[in-house]
């Protein structure tokens, strides 16, 4: 089973981008701790980061002829405006667990909006970096099930 895990625009900075509500752990140490959770799960991680709206959308599709069978993802900002993404993950049919860092429904308005957490398997928001390992588990559970259908 392969998975791709997908970082959108300024999780690059995690570590050092306020870090009271990011949390201090740096991008790599989160794929680092991943990749060890998968390893465990008995699954393959790809990852990918980027700070464009295209280029994710391009790795989302390229997900298709990858053999990826689902996806982590947190679209940072994208999350609450990009149709794009949404039709890109709409558009390969594969299941996705979103994930927040923070717990979006203590912030501003704006982010409480996810064009994203009504076609996904599940959301994951508010326990900082743990909550990557627990849509990881959420959506190896979401494929297993998928498997014995
Ligand atoms: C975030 C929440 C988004 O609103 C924000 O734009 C981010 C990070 C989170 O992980 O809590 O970049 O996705």
């Amino acid at each position: 089973v392969r998975i791709l895990l997908l970082n959108g625009p300024n999780l690059n900075l995690l570590g050092l981008r306020e870090p009271a509500i990011y949390g201090t752990a740096t991008l790599a140490e989160v794929v680092a701790r991943l990749e060890r959770v998968a390893g465990e799960l008995g699954v393959e991680l790809a990852n990918y980061h980027s700070n464009h709206e295209g280029d994710l959308v391009d790795r989302i599709q390229a997900a298709m002829t990858e053999g990826v069978h689902g996806l982590v993802i947190n679209a940072g900002a994208y999350t609450h405006t990009s149709i794009a993404l949404r039709d890109a993950l709409l558009g390969t049919g594969l299941p996705f667990v979103e994930v927040h860092l923070s717990n979006l429904a203590k912030r501003e308005p704006f982010r409480q909006v996810s064009l994203l957490a009504d076609v996904a398997s599940g959301v994951v928001q508010g326990f900082g970096v743990v909550g990557y390992e627990l849509a990881l588990r959420g959506l190896v559970r979401v494929l297993g099930e998928a498997v014995v259908r």
